[in-house]
């Protein structure tokens, strides 16, 4: 497996890789790897011949006061799995390889990134627009694989590659989760023991908002349950609750007629949990 840490080996590999028709796929990670980054990986190895992953905490889509400094880090551990996994190449840059100190130019979604999350992480996703683009520009991928996990990061990616005629192919991958219900984080290390322990409330919220859409119910009871359910967790501060147009993510009023997504983000302590799914009405007889 070979590591590069600068954009001109980067380069240099991928050209040197591009003379035939070898299929490259692209798995942009910010490190300490879990299973669901390799269900990522994994989908990556089925579809391309060659599988690149880049690891790299990117300063610019942490605001003031998150947590870039503490972000948990295991570069020795990454490696080893992705060795494993048959990865062919991996992307190790540091902050000032990537930006150089004068750079000026973003990518900013307008709408997407300013809802839902982006309310509460104002910046991040033009953040993660910016060096996905990079990324993107520097590797020129034919497939890149992304979390559902991140579900309105998905949906900001697939949104700027249409908007920009980016020719590169997003694969959205499942959630992977814990055998309680946890969807896996990089950021779940950081719980508290007790606070872990209440954290699949997340999951169990979901599981009540599912079954209610599906029985007909409109999204403000959906949502009200979904928070009921949340309010029986020890130590979890909701920071918000939003049931809206899966593909649009926009907001809906009463029974929906179409795929809903439900996106939870709740704090344990200072650690920010999110989690998502979602929910299909079932056709009326
Ligand atoms: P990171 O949080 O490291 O996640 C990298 C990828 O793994 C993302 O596409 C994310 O959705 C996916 N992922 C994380 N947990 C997952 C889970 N439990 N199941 C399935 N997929 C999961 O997301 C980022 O990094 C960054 O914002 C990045 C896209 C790399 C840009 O900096």
């Amino acid at each position: 497996m070979d590591i590069h840490r600068t954009k001109d080996e980067m380069r240099a590999a991928r050209a040197a890789a591009a003379g035939g028709e070898a299929r490259l796929g692209l798995v942009p990670t910010m490190g300490f790897l879990h299973a669901g980054h390799m269900a990522l990986v994994a989908r990556a190895r089925e579809q391309c011949d060659r599988v690149v992953v880049s690891i790299f905490v990117n300063p610019t889509q942490f605001g003031p006061g998150e947590d870039f400094d503490s972000y948990p880090r295991d570069i020795d551990r990454d490696l080893d799995m992705l060795r494993a996994a048959g990865v062919d190449a991996v992307f190790l840059p540091d902050a000032a390889e990537i930006y150089p100190d004068d750079a000026e130019t973003v990518v900013e979604p307008t709408r997407l990134s300013r809802i839902l999350i982006g309310r509460l992480r104002p910046g991040h996703f033009g953040g993660v627009a910016t060096i996905v683009t990079k990324l993107f520009n520097l590797m020129q991928p034919d497939a890149a694989y992304f979390g559902q996990k991140d579900y309105q990061q998905l949906c900001v990616i697939r949104r700027f590659v249409r908007d920009l005629d980016i020719p590169v192919r997003i694969e959205g991958v499942p959630i992977v989760r814990e055998t309680d219900g946890l969807a896996m984080s990089s950021r779940n290390v950081r719980l508290e023991p007790a606070h872990r322990q209440a954290a699949p409330v997340l999951h169990a919220a979901l599981e009540v908002g599912r079954e209610t859409i599906e029985a007909g119910e409109g999204v403000s009871v959906a949502g009200q349950l979904i928070r009921a359910r949340l309010a029986q967790a020890e130590g979890a501060e909701v920071a918000s609750v939003d049931l809206r147009d899966a593909e649009t993510l926009q907001p809906l009023r009463g029974a929906p007629d179409r795929p809903v997504v439900m996106l939870l983000a709740v704090r344990f302590g200072d650690v920010l949990l999110i989690d998502n799914m979602i929910a299909t009405p079932k056709e009326p007889e």
